[in-house]
């Protein structure tokens, strides 16, 4: 049976990290698609242009590949998640990214995805959906620690605001909000480490395989 995974969540939930560890566990592929935005906010950055140009960004988006997410480290880094969260926004940037994310999403054998609209529009018929969460300060000290081992210096009340600031534009755009797909597992990780989480996710994948 095909098994497609929908892993959403807002940033820092541990959603990338739970999403990795499934497609290894089911040997899926696996396609973190906040890395599509970050390719194009930072596509934008580098050349200059505005984030709020919907026309230029939505053209940056149609003429991306997969290559374009070689580059883990810069796409991972601060500005990167801003900029994307911005160029997210556009309703023409999301759907020039569309096809990409469904192709994935309908490889044979399966896949797992993480994002934020993974299970309501890029794979509303996935096998199993989660909507990962922790607490507002347990996902801003997460990612604080994170920059700080790579050496990027930030005050956690700065991370903080990010966090904020990004949860409300991800959530309060018109097109594709984050939101839990009604029929999404909630998994709450502000208590767990990795191995806990990943197990609670296991067995949420367990679950709804044995359902359908
Ligand atoms: O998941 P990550 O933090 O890398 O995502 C960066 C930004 O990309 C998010 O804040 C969100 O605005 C956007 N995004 C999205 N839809 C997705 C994945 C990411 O809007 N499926």
């Amino acid at each position: 049976m095909t098994l497609i995974i929908a892993v959403d969540g807002p940033a820092a939930s541990g959603k990338g990290t739970i999403a990795a560890r499934l497609a290894a566990h089911y040997a899926l592929p696996h396609l973190d698609t906040g890395l599509l935005y970050r390719a194009v906010g930072l596509a934008l950055l580098d050349q200059g242009i505005d984030l709020d140009d919907a026309a230029a960004a939505e053209a940056v988006a149609r003429s991306l590949d997969l290559s374009a997410l070689s580059d883990t480290h810069r796409l991972t880094d601060r500005g990167a998640g801003e900029a994307a969260s911005r160029v997210a926004a556009h309703p023409g940037v999301r759907a020039a990214l569309l096809d990409l994310q469904r192709r994935f999403a309908a490889r044979p054998g399966g896949a797992v995805l993480d994002g934020r609209d993974i299970g309501t529009v890029i794979a509303p018929a996935a096998t199993a959906k989660l909507f990962v969460t922790a607490s507002t300060e347990a996902r801003a000290r997460r990612r604080w620690l994170q920059l700080l081992a790579r050496g990027e210096t930030i005050a956690f009340e700065d991370m903080l605001a990010d966090i904020e600031r990004r949860d409300a534009r991800d959530a309060g755009r018109g097109t594709a909000p984050m939101v839990a797909a009604a029929d999404a597992v909630l998994l709450d990780t502000t208590e767990m480490d990795i191995e806990a989480a990943f197990d609670a996710a296991r067995r949420i994948v367990e679950a709804a395989r044995a359902g359908a």
